[in-house]
């Protein structure tokens, strides 16, 4: 096994069921740039630690780049033996340029290699999802500016609640994805630091310059334990729990849509971009894209609970276990990449049904309002809710709403109760009265689309 990156100490050949196991190629070589990046600021190291010459480190920057173009034209060819993209890369800069490519490695180790790939790899990944959650935001906000008007049942338990505005729905959810997008930018911060020049685990006993890789490769901060940098994937773990709980936010919304698009419910429509239709049943319109959305943080939870499972029990430093580190990076960035897409497709284009939604307020759900009615008439607040219940209770046994109840039945069951009554059973003045920050008035709910399109503007 002499042609192995490390085969010197071998003397047979490794049995071909294990060489495909241990290989790693078929899904790193997805790091391909990120690998040049890291090799190309690490040569500029060793021309600065006198390790290679001016003209040695030319002509691995030349052969990198050469190196690059075959990967962005598809033309690279991975051949049996390529163990990882560390390994491709090197074996064929070594073709390309000779043996300037076996110094490229002095003092580097695969171990901080492989981890600094996977930082440049994701730091990008994660500001491509970032930019995804701010168009679904963006989207949201707006829908949320333009429906302002509508007013449709607000449910808690999945019973119907209190009347709010269709847009305090709709930034209920934007409010937990612009956390999501705060959570992002602070995980960032520990994705954003450097391990290169770690070693194997010891650190560098060269003039490997970490500062300046740190410059060149753009990252905040440089590691502090060589150990702790080659041996962790905190930053690894933080993004499938970061995507984890972004689609448990985007399951919930999907969820409530499901519900809201269903015949009985007829609150709106998908847009047939974003339905399916059935093999069997001609008339069926299935809301495929939102089962998904729905389906897919399973997905995402399965992933970082295997990878935590990985994880635990490790001992320090850097182990081949930690090779699992990537398959369930690139499927949870894969994987919330499309949900936000889609979600963005699917919030643009629904329509919503404004006379449906308002038709299904039923004046049970203003029980609330009728006993801060009492409230405000100096009534105690538990007491007005047993009073207000009791109403409740009679027009049910009247088998009539709860407005058509008269100010003579009102006042079996508080004297205080008069013809002013009426003034509750309106939808609209009833939510009018939410108007603290955070509330379903419309005031409140302008100020929350002006706080998001400042927090954007912000982004
Ligand atoms: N393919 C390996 C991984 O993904 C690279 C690091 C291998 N290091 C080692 N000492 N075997 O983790």
């Amino acid at each position: 096994d002499g042609s192995k990156l490390w085969g010197g100490r071998f003397v047979g050949d490794t049995d071909p069921i294990m060489e495909k196991f241990n290989a790693s190629i078929a899904y790193d070589k997805r790091m391909w740039d990120a690998d040049i990046r890291g090799s190309k600021a690490y040569a500029k190291a060793l021309e600065k630690a006198k390790l290679v010459t001016a003209e040695e480190m030319d002509k691995i920057l030349h052969g990198m780049d050469q190196i690059h173009d075959e990967w962005s034209k598809g033309v690279f060819e991975v051949k049996p033996g390529d163990e990882d993209i560390h390994t491709a890369n090197e074996r064929r800069l070594k073709e390309l340029i000779g043996e300037p490519a076996g110094k490229l490695h002095t003092g580097r180790s695969r171990n901080d290699q492989v981890v600094t790939d996977m930082r440049l790899w994701l730091r990008d990944a994660i500001s491509i999802v970032k930019g995804n959650a701010l168009q679904l935001i963006t989207t949201m906000v707006e829908r949320a500016a333009v429906e302002i008007d509508v007013l449709f049942p607000g449910y808690t338990h999945m019973q119907r609640a209190q009347p709010i505005r269709w847009s305090h729905w709709i930034l209920s959810h934007t409010v937990a994805l612009s956390r999501d997008v705060e959570q992002l930018q602070e995980i960032n911060r520990r994705v954003n630091v450097l391990p290169l020049g770690s070693g194997a685990i010891a650190g560098t006993p060269f003039n490997i310059d970490r500062e300046m890789l740190r410059q060149e490769l753009a990252f905040d901060d440089i590691s502090i334990n060589s150990m702790d940098a080659t041996g962790q994937r905190d930053f690894v773990a933080e993004f499938l729990f970061w995507a984890s709980l972004c689609l448990t936010h985007l399951s919930k919304m999907a969820e409530d849509l499901m519900l809201y698009s269903t015949k009985e419910f007829s609150f709106l429509t998908l847009s047939d971009a974003y339905s399916t239709g059935s093999s069997l049943m001609p008339q069926k319109k299935n809301a495929d894209s939102l089962e998904l959305i729905r389906s897919k943080a399973g997905r995402v939870f399965g992933r970082c609970a295997g990878f935590l499972m990985t994880l635990k029990g490790l001992p320090s430093t850097y182990n081949k276990d930690l090779q699992e580190d990537k398959e369930a990076m690139f499927d949870c960035y894969d994987t919330v990449h499309a949900v936000l897409q889609v979600t963005t497709g699917v919030m643009s284009t629904l329509k919503i049904n404004p006379s449906v939604m308002e038709a299904a307020l039923s004046p049970d759900m203003l029980a609330t309002d009728l006993a801060y009615y009492l409230v405000r008439k100096g009534v105690p607040f538990r007491e007005a809710h047993g009073i207000s219940g009791k109403a409740v209770f009679l027009a049910e046994s009247k088998n009539i709403p709860l407005n058509q109840l008269t100010v003579e039945d009102l006042q079996t069951a508080s004297p205080l109760f008069s013809s002013d009554v009426s003034a509750v059973w309106d939808y609209s003045s009833s939510v009018e009265q939410y108007s603290a920050p955070g509330g379903t008035a419309k005031s409140s709910v302008a100020a929350q689309v002006e706080h998001m399109r400042t927090w954007l503007k912000k982004q």
